[in-house]
């Protein structure tokens, strides 16, 4: 998918328009600050240390040259211009290739609106494109609005490695999900 491209577009429950399309150069200095604002208020997920500039660069540029190739699927979400949110889905490789890890992350302050819902119903249907027939993810067991979500949208836990995370000394399950596309 070309850099930037235009995917569609909904309102949000709390009536904000939200544009999704593909990520691009000029989400850099947006996408730095969002990790590291997920890093800050210490968001269920594995990223535990903020990034500089560089290593964003060099994470970003790999990201845009899979999505324009075709090899990995990513999806930013977008309100007021304001890059509020990233989806991807990366297939893995040899036997598994039809098989993708999805990630998700929006933005505090503009969460239980249905955005994150919007964004993994059309990673799914580009994954597809792909050739991805498999969706799997892993999440804390803590992490009751992820589970939340990813059991509305159909995946199921296939799987629990217990205190896989420790985090500030405590002891978290890390649960594996699945979820077949049709
Ligand atoms: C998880 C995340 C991506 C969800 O995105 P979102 O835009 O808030 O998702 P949605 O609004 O579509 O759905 C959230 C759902 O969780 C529900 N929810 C919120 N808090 C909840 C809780 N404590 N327990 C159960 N459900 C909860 C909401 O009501 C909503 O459900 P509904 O649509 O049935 O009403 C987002 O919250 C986020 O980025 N969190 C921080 C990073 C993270 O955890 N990423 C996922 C790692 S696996």
């Amino acid at each position: 998918m070309r850099e930037g491209a235009f995917i569609r577009s909904f309102v949000a429950r709390d009536g904000r328009p939200v544009r999704l399309r593909a990520p691009r150069w000029s989400d850099l200095d947006d996408m730095l600050e969002f990790i590291n604002s997920l890093v800050e208020e210490k968001a269920q997920i594995t990223a535990m240390e903020k990034k500089t500039r560089d290593e964003e660069i060099d994470w970003l540029a790999k990201l845009l040259s899979d999505v324009e190739k075709d090899r990995r699927i990513a999806i930013a979400a977008e309100v007021d211009g304001r890059f509020i949110g990233l989806v991807e889905v990366t297939p893995e490789r040899g036997p598994s290739a039809h098989v993708g890890i999805l990630g998700i992350a929006v933005r505090d302050g503009y969460r239980d609106v249905g955005i994150g819902t919007e964004m993994i119903r059309e990673a799914e249907n580009q994954a597809r494109r792909l050739g991805i027939e498999i969706i799997t993810l892993d999440v804390f067991a803590s992490n009751l609005r992820a589970l939340h979500l990813y059991k509305k949208l159909g995946y199921k836990a296939v799987g629990c490695i217990p205190r896989f995370f420790k985090r500030d000394g405590a002891y978290i399950d890390r649960i594996i999900m699945a979820k077949t596309l049709t």
